[in-house]
C-alpha cells in the first residue's frame, strides 16, 4: 500500500521568518492580498513585522480581521464576499488555527465557487486556489501546514471537520518573535493540543514509518520546552523549540491521522465554545487508558519520549506510566482537571456521543468504543 506523505511546498522557521515569506511574494505576480487575521493580533503588534515587510516591498491589501475562535461558516461566508470585492489573489493568514483555517475555507470558496458546507468531509476540494501564506502565531494546532480546517456550521451546531491535501498552504511559517506575547494559558492549552496530535498520530494503525519518528520528537520537545515557555513566555529558544514540536507533531498526524480524543474533543467545542487544546488535554490521559491495550508498543515509546523508564515494566505499567506522565505534565502547565471546572454537566454529555461516534476522526482511533463507552468517557472526564 502506497503511503501519502502531504507536505506545504516551503516551510520557513526562525527568527526573520515573516519577512522572508514576503519576500517569496516579490518572485510572483500579485495584485491584491487579503491578509485574515483576529483584530486582538492587530492590536498587540503582532502584524507588525509583516505590514512593514510589505509596505517595503510595495504589495497592496486589504485585511479582514473579524476572525474569532471556533470560526463559523457565516464568518467564512464573509471573508469570501470581501475577498471577491476586493479582487484579491493572494492569501496571508496571521494567528492561530481560526484565521488559519478560516482562510483555507475562504480559499476553496472562492476558488471552487458554492457554500463552505458543501466541502464538509474529506476529498471534496477540486482546486486547490490563490498563492497562500500561513504565518503560525501559536504552538499548537499546526494550521499552517496541515490539510484540514475545522469550521462550525451554526445551522446543524457540528464543527465541519474539511480534509483534503489542496487547503494546505504554499508557504508554512514560523517565527518565534511573532509568539512571545502569547498568554500562558493559551501557550499550555495550545502545546497540549500539539502533544494530543503526536500521541494519537503515533497510537493510530495509521501510523507510519514517514510518521512516527516525527510524532515521538515532538513528544520529547513539547515535554521539555511546553513547561519552560508557561513559566517564561519570553524565552526565544524555547518558543522556536516548541513551534518546531508541533510543527513535527503536524507532520505525522496530517498524514496519519488522529483518533478519538479529537472525536470527543470537537463537541464539547462546537456545543460550549470551549478551547479545543482544554478539551484535548482533559480527554487524553483518559482515552490512551482506554486505548493501551490495543497499542501497548506505542504507548511505551510514548512514556519512553516522556521521559519514562519502561525497561522494567510490563506493557499495561509501561501504558500506564505514559497516562502518569500525560497527566503530571497536564497539572505542571496548569490545564483544568476536568470539563466541569469549564462548566459543563453530566446532562451535556448526552449531546455529544452521536456526534462523537460519527466524527471524521473517530476511524483512526485503535479502539471503537461503543457509545455506553464514549459516554463513560466523558464522564470520567467531568
Ligand atoms: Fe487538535
Amino acid at each position: 500500500m502506497v503511503f501519502s506523505l502531504n507536505l506545504p511546498k516551503l516551510t520557513l522557521s526562525g527568527e526573520g521568518a515573516v519577512t522572508e515569506s514576503v519576500e517569496v511574494l516579490n518572485n510572483r505576480l500579485v495584485k491584491k492580498i487579503m491578509i485574515v487575521t483576529d483584530k486582538n493580533l492587530i492590536d498587540l503588534g503582532v502584524l507588525d513585522s509583516l505590514y512593514a515587510a510589505l509596505d517595503k516591498n510595495g504589495f497592496v491589501y486589504v485585511t479582514f480581521d473579524k476572525v474569532t475562535p471556533n470560526p463559523t461558516a457565516t464568518l467564512v461566508r464573509q471573508g469570501v464576499d470581501v475577498y471577491v470585492k476586493n479582487k484579491c489573489d493572494c492569501f496571508i493568514a496571521v494567528g492561530g488555527g481560526s484565521p488559519i483555517d478560516c482562510a483555507k475555507a475562504i480559499r476553496i470558496v472562492t476558488t471552487n465557487g458554492g457554500d463552505i458546507c458543501d466541502y464538509d468531509g474529506i476529498g471534496l476540494v477540486k482546486n486547490e486556489g490563490d498563492f497562500f501564506i500561513a504565518i503560525n502565531t501559536t504552538a499548537g494546532t499546526a494550521a499552517e501546514m496541515t490539510s484540514n480546517s475545522v469550521i462550525t456550521d451554526e445551522i446543524r451546531k457540528v464543527k465541519m471537520v474539511i480534509i483534503d491535501p489542496k487547503q494546505i498552504p504554499d508557504v508554512s511559517v514560523n517565527d518565534p518573535l511573532l509568539m512571545l506575547g502569547l498568554p500562558a494559558h493559551v501557550t499550555a492549552a495550545t502545546g497540549m493540543d500539539a502533544l494530543t496530535h503526536a500521541i494519537e498520530s503515533i497510537v493510530t494503525p495509521g501510523a507510519h514509518t514517514l510518521t512516527k519518528p516525527m510524532a515521538l520528537e515532538a513528544v520529547k520537545l513539547i515535554t521539555k520546552w511546553l513547561p519552560v515557555v508557561v513559566k517564561d513566555g519570553q524565552n526565544v529558544k524555547a518558543r522556536a523549540m516548541l513551534a518546531d514540536a508541533q510543527f513535527l507533531a503536524g507532520l505525522s498526524f496530517n498524514s496519519a491521522g488522529l483518533g478519538a480524543v479529537h472525536a470527543l474533543a470537537h463537541q464539547p467545542g462546537a456545543t460550549h465554545d470551549l478551547p479545543h487544546g482544554v478539551c484535548n488535554a482533559i480527554l487524553l490521559p483518559i482515552v490512551s487508558a482506554f486505548n493501551a491495550e490495543t497499542a501497548p508498543n506505542a504507548y511505551r515509546a510514548i512514556a519512553e519520549a516522556m521521559g519514562g523508564n519502561t525497561s522494567q515494566l510490563n506493557d499495561c505499567d509501561a501504558a500506564n506510566l505514559a497516562v502518569a506522565l500525560i497527566e503530571k505534565l497536564s497539572v505542571e502547565v496548569g490545564i483544568p482537571s476536568g470539563l466541569k471546572q469549564l462548566n459543563i454537566k453530566h446532562s451535556d454529555i448526552d449531546l455529544w456521543i452521536d456526534k462523537a461516534m460519527n466524527d471524521v476522526c473517530m476511524g483512526g482511533n485503535p479502539r471503537q468504543p461503543t457509545a455506553d463507552e464514549v459516554k463513560s468517557l466523558y464522564t470520567q472526564a467531568l
